[in-house]
């Protein structure tokens, strides 16, 4: 029995020199939960090839391979009309509640399919009987329902990495039947909270017309799971890189080039992250307390994504002009208000920004869960967490400080107020925030989904 995963992205990206090959990890949080998942599981992982597809399959992590990825290779019109088109120009706003966003097109939702449908093909080939299938994420909804029509004894599981929004805007998708249909295909379906999960059975009731049960969906003859299962983090191997002694001195050098107090925003630059709205509210915090001038700076990480959609060009304009207009109003002699980082961190460099910060801004309009919050309140040593009551995390970590995102003048507020907590209070906060992740970290989330997935009679004891 080995796990299949399938999912959109890699895990690691090829770049190649002199003819050879060094994988770098790909960012995001599907990938970054993924990958230690099939470290220890080993199997096969298919994806798409996005850079060098003349490279077929791979042997990953590069350092010491332990599973093996399929690399999908396709077309420029594919790549366009499925991946920058359908999933991310209607699928994806749809689901954070951009409706006004999102773009239907006929000639997309055609290449959406066709390309679920090579996925799926794929999968079936690498399948063995008794393998597990786990589909990943909303540019394969599809997938499940491709795999059950053709090998209808599989044991196939789904997670949705992202919000499932309310019932009337799912709806306003034109596929919305067919989206359903295909996803219906999996025993066990999950999502990261209760609310997505309750949408989900709203729109198998109301778009359908099927009864539901408590978490589950009655289809075909067969009982469909619906989980609410928030993907945990690895809290020691946070833990452990966030005391080593090289993050300690990254870290300090970080403090001495800024010397001031350091909020930190990490995110892809992404219209759900609410990073306009942040950059506002700092301005805001600038404006109403001149004493904060020259004492604290804002470093926001913004790691390129999805460049080729409108939507995601405009934002970078509206960032840019926003830390260019903070930067040109507040900056004097040796003080930059935002220091503003277009690239993505290593995860050495981010654990080490993540202990140099007095406070972590995770403030997303809609976020389905965001495992960057989760990650600082396990490597911090004494920061405050502000969290956004709009991420999908917001509900398992108390110890945050709950923010509104819309809400400027608040944010403003809140941000003074954790700069100014005392010690005790911000060791208590995050004491109790990591009690929670230990007790639901990564290695729970996979054994229970693999575990119930395969029900206990197929798994060897030692994964239960
Ligand atoms: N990440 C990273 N380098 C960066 C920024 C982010 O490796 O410079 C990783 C981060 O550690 C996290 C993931 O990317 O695991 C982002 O996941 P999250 O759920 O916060 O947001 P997503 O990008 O999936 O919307
Ligand atoms: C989110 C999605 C993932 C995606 C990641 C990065 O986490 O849920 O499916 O992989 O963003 O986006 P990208 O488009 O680069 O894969």
């Amino acid at each position: 029995m080995a796990v299949i995963v399938v999912s959109n992205r890699e895990p690691y990206a090829p770049s190649v020199q002199d003819g050879r090959v060094t994988w770098t990890p790909s960012i995001g949080g599907l990938t970054s939960a993924l990958d230690p998942v099939m470290q220890r599981e080993g199997g096969t992982w298919i994806a798409w090839g996005e850079q060098h597809p003349e490279l077929g399959h791979a042997d990953l992590p590069p350092a010491a391979p332990r599973y093996r990825v399929q690399r999908l290779a396709l077309s420029g019109d594919e790549v366009q009309r499925y991946y920058h088109g359908f999933s991310n120009g209607a699928l994806w706003p749809v689901s954070h509640y951009f409706v006004e966003r999102a773009q239907f097109r006929a000639d997309e939702w055609a290449a959406y399919r066709a390309v679920n449908a090579r996925f799926a093909q794929a999968a079936i080939d690498a399948y063995r009987p008794g393998d597990l299938l786990w589909v990943h994420d909303y540019q394969l909804a599809l997938v499940p329902g491709l795999l059950r029509a053709a090998l209808p004894g599989a044991r196939i599981g789904f997670f949705w990495h992202i919000p499932w929004p309310a019932q009337d805007v799912f709806r306003t998708l034109p596929w919305d039947r067919e989206l359903l249909s295909g996803l219906l295909g999996a025993d066990l379906i999950g999502m990261h909270t209760a609310a997505y999960a309750r949408h989900f059975q709203d729109a198998c009731e109301r778009t359908l017309g099927i009864e539901t049960g408590p978490g589950t969906v009655a289809v075909d003859g067969r009982t469909v799971r619906i989980e609410a299962r928030p993907i945990g983090i690895d809290v020691g191997a946070f833990e452990t890189l966030a005391a080593a002694p090289e993050t300690a001195e990254r870290a300090g050098r970080l403090r001495d080039n800024l010397r001031t107090l350091v909020l930190l925003a990490v995110d892809r630059l992404d219209y759900t992250k609410g990073i306009p709205e942040r950059l506002d509210a700092f301005e805001a915090f600038l404006d109403a307390h001149p004493r904060a001038r020259g004492r604290v700076s804002l470093v926001q990480i913004a790691v390129p994504s999805r460049e080729r959609v409108e939507a995601y060009l405009q934002l970078r304009q509206q960032v840019e002009g926003r830390v260019g207009r903070i930067n040109g109003r507040f900056s004097r002699d040796g003080w930059t208000p935002v220091h503003y980082v277009f690239r993505g961190l290593d995860r050495e460099e981010l654990v080490a920004h993540y202990r140099a910060a007095d406070a972590m801004l995770v403030t997303p309009l809609r976020d389905g869960l965001n495992l960057v919050a989760k990650e600082f309140a396990a490597s911090s040593a004494d920061g405050v967490l502000l969290l956004s009551r709009f991420a999908g995390a917001a509900g398992e970590m108390p110890g945050a400080i709950e923010v509104n995102p819309y809400d400027r003048d608040g944010l403003a507020e809140r941000l003074l107020a954790a700069l100014r907590m005392p010690l005790e209070e911000k060791k208590a906060r995050l004491d109790g925030l990591r009690r929670h992740l230990r007790d639901s970290d990564l290695r729970t989330w996979t054994q229970r989904f693999l575990h119930d997935l395969a029900g206990p009679d197929l798994l060897p004891a030692a994964l239960l």
